[in-house]
C-alpha cells in the first residue's frame, strides 16, 4: 500500500475532537448527529424512497418508471423513464421566483477585474452560446473539449452544453497540448472551446496557441471558439479559416431563447479524464439525472447552503470539485458564489482573504496543498483581513494532516466554524464520507462518516470486515460513474475487480476507528497525489521511455511539505549513454510537452538498474523506501540485490 506509515501513525495518534459549534448547528439542516443517524438509517434501509423523495425538491420534464434498475450492474441505472436537463435545474429553474436577480456568479480576474452574473444573466448568455453551439453543428451526444482559464465563460460553455445535451470534457488548462490531444482522440470530440489566454501570477498564458498544436491533423475536430479574455486587444490568434471562429462573433446575434433538451436519465453529461495506473487516462463516465440529485444534495446538506451564503470553491473546473461543487451543485441550489481566476499568491500571499473580506465570504472549500501553503506563509496574512464572515470551511482531496486541520480550524476558522474533510473522486461524482456539519462531530484528519446513502466498509482482500485495509462501497449511489467511455472491461477491472465485483473498490487504504470514523490512508494502487492531484505514475514513466536514450523508467510518490506527496523518478539509460544535466533538462521538457509542468518530479536519479524481482517485476516499494531514505525494507525476492545498494549509494550522492 501507498499510504505512508508514519501518516498512518500521526493519524492513529490523534484523538481529539471537536463537537459541531452549537451556534453553527442551531441553525443548521441538519443539527444534531440524532437527526443525522434518523436520516442515514432511513437512506439505508429504504434507499429508493429517500432518493426519490430528494428528487422531488429538482426539476423533471418527466418522472422515473424506476429509482434504481440493478439489472446491468455494475452499470447501475438511476431514474429509468425520467426526463431532465442540469442547465434547468441550474438556470432556468431559479427564473420563477425571487433568485432571478441573485448574483449566481461574483467573478474576479487575477490583475483585478470583476464580473457579476445573476441568474437571469446567465440565462441569457447560456442560451446565447448554445445557440451559437447549435449553429456550428453541435447536436445532442456530440463531444465538445473545454479548455479555458477561470473565467465566466467555461461555466457558460459547461452550462450550454448541458443545455443542448452535448457532452463536455474539460480539460485543465495547464495540460500540454499532447494531453489535449490524447482526450480529444480518445472521445473524438467535434469543437474545441478555447480562449486566447489565460492570467496566471501576473502573466498571461496563451491557450490558444496550444490547442492549436493539439489538434493539428486531428480529424473529428471541426471548429475551434476562442473567447476573447481581456477586456482590450486579444492576444495574438491564428485563425484557421473554416474551424476558428472568436465567442464573441458566434453569439452575437443569437436569440437568447434556447429551450433546454429533455435529456433521458442516462443520457451521457460529461466525460472527465482521470489517471489510473496505466498510462492511458481514463475518460471518467457521468450521466444526468443521478449525477445531478447527488451534487444537488450533497452541497445542500454538506455545504447546510443558505440563500443568504457567499460561497466559495477555490478549485478549478478542470477538475471534478470544480464540476460538482462550482458549476451543478451549487448552482442546482442557486447559490451566490465567488470565482477567481488567479494565483492564491498573486499580487500577494493575502489575494484570498482580501477576497474573502471582499464579498463576506461564508462557506470556503479549498484543498490541503492550499491550506499547508497559507500555513507556511504565515498568519500575518490573515490578521490582516476581516474573516469573521466566514461559518464553514471545507477540504478535499487528499488526506489533510492534523497539524494543517488545527491550523484551518483555529487561523481560518476563528474556531467557529465546522470543518468538513470531504472524501470523494471524480469516479464518485460527489461526496462520500465526510461530516455533516451542524451534526458530526469532528476529528482532525478524519473523514469521519457516509454521506445519506453511502454504505462504506473497510475490508481485507478476502472480503472480511477489518479495522484497516481497503476502502469498499457496497451500494451503489445516483451519483456514480457509469464506465469509462469506450473501455467498459477496463471499466470493471479497474472498480469492480475485488470481493467478487459485488463492492466499488476506490484505491484507497482506510481504517474505522472506535467510534466508527473513516480515516483515510491513501492510494493502494501506483497513483500518487500531487496537491490533490491524481497523477499515474504510469503516465509519467510512458513519457520518459519515449526517450531514444530512456531504457526504462519507474516514478513513486514521496511525502512533500506543500503539495501532500510529490514526485521520484528513477530512470535507467541505455547502454554507453552518460546521464548528465542535459538529459535532465530534456526529460523535463518532455513532462511539461507530454502532461503538463504541474507533473514535473521533484527529483530525478539516474541508475544503471532498477530494482527487479526474479520474475522481472520492478519492486516499487523499495524504490520508495530509497527516495525516502528509509531502511530498506525485505530485499529476500530480489534478482540482484547489488542494484539497491547501488541506487541508495546513488540517492545519498545526489541529495546531499
Ligand atoms: O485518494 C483519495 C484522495 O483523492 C482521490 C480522488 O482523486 P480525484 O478523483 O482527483 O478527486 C479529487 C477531488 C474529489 C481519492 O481516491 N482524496 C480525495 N479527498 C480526500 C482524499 N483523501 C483523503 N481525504 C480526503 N478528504
Amino acid at each position: 500500500m501507498t499510504a505512508e506509515p508514519n501518516q498512518m501513525e500521526s493519524v492513529l495518534l490523534e484523538n481529539r475532537h471537536f463537537e459541531p459549534p452549537s451556534e453553527f448547528a442551531k441553525n443548521a439542516l441538519i443539527g444534531d448527529s440524532d437527526q443525522y443517524r434518523k436520516l442515514y438509517e432511513r437512506s439505508i434501509k429504504e434507499p429508493e424512497a429517500f432518493w426519490a423523495e430528494a428528487a422531488e425538491e429538482l426539476h423533471w420534464f418527466k418522472k422515473w418508471d424506476s429509482v434504481l434498475d440493478e439489472s446491468e450492474a455494475p452499470v447501475y441505472k438511476w431514474f429509468s423513464g425520467a426526463r431532465t436537463n442540469l442547465c434547468y435545474n441550474c438556470v432556468d429553474r431559479h427564473l420563477e421566483g425571487p433568485d432571478r436577480n441573485k448574483a449566481a456568479i461574483i467573478w474576479e480576474g487575477e490583475p483585478g477585474d470583476s464580473r457579476v452574473l445573476t441568474y437571469q444573466d446567465l440565462h441569457r448568455e447560456v442560451c446565447k452560446f448554445a445557440n451559437g453551439l447549435k449553429e456550428i453543428g453541435i447536436k445532442k451526444g456530440d463531444r465538445v473539449a473545454l479548455y479555458l482559464p477561470m473565467i465566466p465563460e467555461l461555466v457558460l460553455a459547461v452550462l450550454a452544453c448541458a443545455r443542448i445535451g452535448a457532452v463536455h470534457t474539460v480539460i485543465f488548462a495547464g495540460f500540454s497540448a499532447d494531453s489535449i490531444r490524447d482526450r480529444v482522440n480518445d472521445c473524438a470530440a467535434k469543437c474545441v472551446i478555447t480562449s486566447d489566454g489565460g492570467w496566471r501570477r501576473g502573466k498571461v498564458l496563451g491557450l490558444k496557441n496550444i490547442v492549436d498544436e493539439a489538434v493539428e491533423g486531428v480529424a473529428s475536430v471541426t471548429d475551434v471558439v476562442i473567447v476573447k479574455r481581456g477586456q482590450g486587444d486579444p492576444l495574438p490568434c491564428h485563425l484557421k479559416e473554416g474551424r476558428d471562429r472568436w465567442y464573441h462573433d458566434l453569439v452575437q446575434d443569437q436569440s437568447v431563447d434556447c429551450p433546454c433538451e429533455e435529456m433521458e436519465a442516462e443520457d451521457l453529461l460529461f466525460l472527465l479524464y482521470t489517471s489510473g495506473t496505466t498510462g492511458k487516462p481514463k475518460g471518467i463516465v457521468h450521466t444526468t439525472a443521478g449525477y445531478m440529485l447527488f451534487t444537488y444534495l450533497t452541497t445542500k446538506y454538506i455545504f447546510d447552503y443558505k440563500p443568504e451564503d457567499v460561497y466559495w470553491c477555490t478549485a478549478d473546473v478542470g477538475w471534478i470539485t470544480g464540476h460538482s461543487y462550482i458549476v451543478y451543485g451549487p448552482m442546482a441550489n442557486a447559490a451566490t458564489q465567488i470565482i477567481y481566476e488567479g494565483a492564491p499568491n498573486y499580487p500577494n500571499n493575502g489575494r484570498f482573504w482580501e477576497i474573502v473580506e471582499k464579498y463576506r465570504v461564508s462557506i470556503f472549500y479549498t484543498a490541503p496543498t492550499a491550506i499547508r501553503a497559507f500555513m507556511k506563509w504565515g498568519d500575518e496574512w490573515l490578521e490582516a483581513h476581516d474573516l469573521s464572515s466566514l461559518r464553514l470551511l471545507g477540504t478535499v482531496g487528499e488526506p489533510i494532516n492534523p497539524e494543517a486541520w488545527i491550523w484551518y480550524h483555529k487561523v481560518v476558522g476563528g474556531e467557529r466554524c465546522p470543518i468538513v474533510d470531504t472524501w470523494w473522486q471524480t469516479e464518485t461524482g460527489g461526496h462520500m464520507l465526510t461530516p455533516v456539519p451542524g451534526a458530526t462531530a469532528t476529528k482532525p484528519g478524519c473523514a469521519t462518516l457516509p454521506f445519506l446513502g453511502i454504505e462504506p466498509a473497510v475490508l481485507s482482500e478476502e472480503g472480511e470486515e477489518v479495522d484497516a485495509g481497503i476502502l469498499a462501497i457496497k451500494k451503489p449511489w445516483p451519483g456514480m460513474l457509469r464506465g469509462i467511455y469506450g473501455d467498459n472491461q477496463r471499466f470493471k477491472d479497474t472498480y469492480w475487480c475485488k470481493w467478487g465485483g459485488k463492492y466499488y473498490f476506490p484505491g484507497d487504504g482506510a481504517r474505522i476507528d472506535q467510534d466508527g470514523y473513516y480515516w483515510i490512508l491513501g492510494r493502494v494502487d501506483d497513483v500518487v497525489n500531487v496537491s490533490g492531484h491524481r497523477i499515474g505514475t504510469a503516465e509519467l514513466e510512458s513519457v520518459f521511455v519515449e526517450h531514444p536514450d530512456v531504457a526504462e523508467s519507474a516514478v513513486v510518490g514521496v511525502p512533500h511539505e506543500i503539495k501532500g506527496q510529490g514526485l521520484f523518478a528513477f530512470v535507467t539509460v541505455i547502454e554507453g549513454r552518460d546521464y548528465d544535466e542535459k538529459l535532465r533538462a530534456e526529460l523535463v521538457t518532455m513532462i511539461d510537452k507530454g502532461i503538463g509542468k504541474f507533473a514535473r518530479p521533484e527529483h530525478i536519479l539516474f541508475s544503471s538498474d532498477l530494482p527487479k524481482t526474479r520474475s522481472g517485476k520492478i519492486m516499487r516499494r523499495l524504490l520508495r523506501d530509497i527516495a525516502e531514505g528509509k531502511e530498506l525494507g525485505n530485499t529476500t525476492t530480489l534478482a540482484d540485490p547489488d542494484v539497491v545498494r547501488h541506487l541508495r549509494k546513488q540517492f545519498e550522492e545526489n541529495t546531499k
